[in-house]
């Protein structure tokens, strides 16, 4: 029974936690403990004084003995209201610092987690567990359980007082026990079950929003404002009925505890009355009614006590998760211990490479390419023939199946993937923008560029009167308030300001306009000089300078030249290079 309640899996994330969060607090840790056992006294000294109160009332004794009682019960209660301020306060403390150092862990995580694993997980998953599931475990383990622990120790030490005031009454009154165990363990395994699933349904709540707000503008545009708002109230409308659900479940619990009392009071009242009247028993009505106040203290400590169990099975799943993440192997742990690549020139090669992005699919099987160092090299070939993921390979977003890519002869692996990516300026085709001003996106290449040299990188790429107008402004979530353009230069711009050994450029200006493409193309060729340069286009104009061009076709090299020898007999190359020429002397029809 307990196995499921608490399995071998939650007992190493439990101490997971431990060890990692907790443990350096133990100081504090104790001193809230010794608070809690304080306070779990002063009940029971409050029993003390009410019986001996109760005593001199019945017993006709003396007014400055009750007087005295008082005074007592006075300050047990506000030792209690001292202890019931510490404990928060002091348990904030330390799990509001635990849980900052949980993100910190995981966000580093996060971060360094290989991209094939973002390919597969959605931004709502990430978000839930850097948002949500981390705070909820921090509540759990602040707050569920440092009540749950005084209410247990409040629980504990008055059980023992009235054992010890009648042990018989105590445990006639206690029978019921195990129907509230058997209705726990019940609702535990739904809640973990419903929990789960709750986890799941927001995590796709939180994409389906990410999304939308993203696509905005698609969705505008494409008048798909319902079937978003379908969606979205799809997404809602299971979270409300698992939410039901486990509240339903949930809310079993009290009423078998409400019962149970009932069931007790009858058996204190009956068995404590008749014990009273006995001749057997030593008890006084006194002594009764304080064992009934003992059990009715109980009570309350017990109520919230047992949803403290369904609160733990959700926190579980909470806990598992964040523990399933950290246990996800990232860049950083694979790089341990490699070693560092530094060259003042750099030859890449791609030697007998077989590659897919699942292992069902292969999009390169046994390809071999050679990048120069100092010359320039093109990739063409038609769309979703594989010219980016040769680039994602050679900056090692992902591993080759078979075969290695090699950095002047050595396999790439051997060193880390931070001084490989060291090596690169890449103008990629899928630019990315954050939400800053256009000198910050600019600087985002190199931190510690001086304002001198973001302009000067900025009017190579041709977006100097873009930053000077926009100045501090930022541009917009993803850069929403640019041109394609305009986003397309800043990273052109981010190139220029963090010059590399190799210059990599997928289809870099793709989105500019001739005459602006001319000018950033002589930049690049000034920039080009003695770097190792790969350029994907599928515009002929900038290969035709190129040592060496690649024509790819679905994963498969075709051809490899240059523009004049390709030029000379009949080539695909050829082919494709007439066909653009035509269109552009056509012109726009
Ligand atoms: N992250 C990914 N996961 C799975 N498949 C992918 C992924 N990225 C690309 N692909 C697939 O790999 C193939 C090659 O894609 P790639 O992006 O390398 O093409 P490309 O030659 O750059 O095309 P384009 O000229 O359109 O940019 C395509 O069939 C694409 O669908
Ligand atoms: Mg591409």
């Amino acid at each position: 029974m307990a196995s499921k309640m608490f399995n071998t899996r939650d007992k190493a994330n439990v101490k997971w936690f431990w060890r990692e969060y907790l443990k350096g607090k133990t100081p504090w840790i104790a001193l809230i403990l010794a608070l809690i056992v304080v306070q779990g006294f002063v009940y029971q000294q409050f029993l003390v004084f009410t019986e001996s109160g109760l005593r001199v009332i019945f017993e006709a004794g003396q007014v400055a003995d009750l007087l005295l009682i008082c005074g007592f019960v006075v300050l047990a209660f506000g030792m209690r209201a001292i202890v019931s301020f510490v404990v928060p306060v002091v348990s904030a403390r330390i799990t509001g610092a635990a849980i900052l150092e949980l993100r910190r862990d995981l966000i580093r995580k996060v971060v360094y987690l290989n991209q094939s694993y973002f390919d597969k997980t959605s931004s709502g998953d990430v978000i839930l567990r850097l948002v949500s599931q981390v705070d909820g475990v921090g509540q759990f383990v602040g707050q569920t359980t440092v009540n749950a622990l005084r209410d247990a120790l409040t629980i504990i030490i008055v059980a023992a007082y009235l054992i010890y005031k009648s042990a018989i009454l105590f445990f006639a009154a206690v029978v019921v026990l195990p129907i509230i165990f058997l209705v726990l363990k019940w609702v535990s395994e739904r809640v973990r079950q419903f929990q789960t699933q709750t986890e799941d349904v927001i995590g796709n709540y939180i994409t389906g929003i990410d999304e939308m707000t993203g696509g905005i503008r698609t969705i505008k545009m494409s008048n798909q404002e319902q079937t978003e708002i379908d969606r979205l109230s799809a997404s809602s409308g299971a979270i409300k009925s698992l939410y039901v659900h486990l509240q339903r479940s949930q809310a079993m619990i009290l009423p078998a505890i409400d019962m149970s009392s009932a069931f007790v009071f009858v058996l204190v009242i009956g068995g404590g009355g008749y014990m009273v009247l006995s001749d057997l028993y030593t008890l006084d009505g006194a002594a009764i009614i304080a064992f009934i106040l003992g059990m009715v203290i109980i009570f309350d400590p017990a109520r919230s006590l047992s949803q403290f169990f369904t609160r733990l099975q959700a926190s579980l799943v909470l806990l598992d998760s964040l523990k399933t993440l950290n246990d996800t192997v990232g860049e950083g742990e694979l790089d341990a211990g490699k070693e560092e690549f530094s060259a003042d020139t750099v030859e890449i090669a791609l030697e007998n490479v077989s590659f897919g992005y699942h292992e069902d699919t292969l999009i390169f099987s046994d390809l071999s390419l050679l990048f120069e160092a100092g010359k320039k090299t093109a990739i063409v070939g038609s769309t979703g023939s594989g010219k980016t993921t040769i680039l994602s390979l050679m900056s090692r977003l992902y591993e080759v199946n078979e075969g290695q890519v090699s950095f002047n002869g050595h396999d790439g692996r051997r060193f880390t993937k931070s001084s490989l990516r060291s090596q690169f300026s890449v103008v990629a085709q899928d630019v990315v923008i954050f939400n800053s001003s256009v000198a910050d996106n600019i600087r985002y290449a190199n931190p510690s560029a001086s304002d001198a040299q973001v302009l000067e990188a900025a009017k190579l790429a041709r977006i100097d009167a873009l930053l000077i107008e926009r100045g501090d402004s930022p541009v917009g979530p993803k850069g929403s308030q640019l041109s394609g353009g305009q986003k397309q230069r800043i990273a052109i711009a981010r190139a220029f300001l963090n010059p590399s050994p190799v210059l990599i450029l997928d289809e870099a200006t793709s989105a500019l306009d001739a005459l602006t493409e001319k000018h950033v193309n002589e930049a690049f060729a000034e920039l080009q000089k003695g770097k190792t340069t790969i350029v994907v286009t599928h515009k002929f104009s900038s290969v035709l300078d190129a040592d060496k061009i690649y024509v790819l076709e679905a994963g498969r090299l075709v051809e490899e030249g240059t523009h004049d020898d390709f030029m000379q007999g009949s080539s695909l190359y050829k082919t494709m290079f007439e066909a653009q020429m035509k269109d552009e002397k056509k012109g726009p029809e």
